[in-house]
């Protein structure tokens, strides 16, 4: 059967691999270890931003060998497109008292730094017994504020990537591994 222009359009804006899924797997099992050992059977909360972080946190949960227990928050920072706003909406809150955990913020990307600093402030005030920051991915190159990860598994040059989670337009999010974003096409 042909394949629909829809179809083919979607793959050919898949650009190159730069993170193939072995290697995620790799590093995820790495952060794992570390979160397991830093809080030693401590009670973790960790806290996955959505809705880039659902397939990172999928995996990062099963990584860690110590009581855990998950929630979600749900932030926007893009308007559309490639484009960020400036702003952060938070669409979803968290469901608990964070007072009695230790809160690990699991985030898919950290770019301008917008998102991860307003959320990061946002439930240190409501005093955590501690709290750590793992992303997937950082882009260093494009701060515009300060912000460091405690965890970070890859530093990424200034592309805009897809897949793991990560969307264009809330399409690719479903790919299994980390690619480059053809955008002209
Ligand atoms: P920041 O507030 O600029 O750090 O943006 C963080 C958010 O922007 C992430 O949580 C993503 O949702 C989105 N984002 C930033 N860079 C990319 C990218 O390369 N691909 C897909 N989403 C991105
Ligand atoms: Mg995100």
């Amino acid at each position: 059967m042909e394949k629909q222009l829809g179809q083919l359009e979607y793959e050919k804006r898949i650009g190159n691999t730069l993170i193939s899924e072995e290697q995620i797997k790799a590093e995820i099992k790495k952060a794992g270890e570390k979160i397991t050992e830093l809080y030693d059977g401590r009670p973790i909360l960790l806290v996955g931003i959505l809705k880039g972080s659902f397939v990172f946190m999928a995996d990062l949960c099963r990584a860690i060998k110590a009581p855990c227990e998950v929630a979600f928050m749900c932030a926007k920072s893009y308007f559309s497109g490639t484009e960020s706003t400036g702003t952060v909406n938070i669409v979803m809150d968290l469901d608990r008292d964070v007072s009695k955990y230790h809160v690990v913020i699991a985030e898919d990307i950290i770019d301008t730094g917008r998102t991860l600093k307003h959320l990061y402030q946002m439930i240190k005030q409501r005093n955590p017994l501690s709290l750590t920051v793992v992303t997937l991915l950082d882009k260093k190159e494009r701060r515009v504020v300060e912000f460091t990860p405690d965890i970070s598994l890859f530093d990424i040059p200034d592309y805009f990537v897809i897949g793991y989670g990560l969307d264009c337009d809330e399409k690719y999010r479903n790919l299994p591994y980390i690619a480059e974003f053809n955008q002209n096409i």
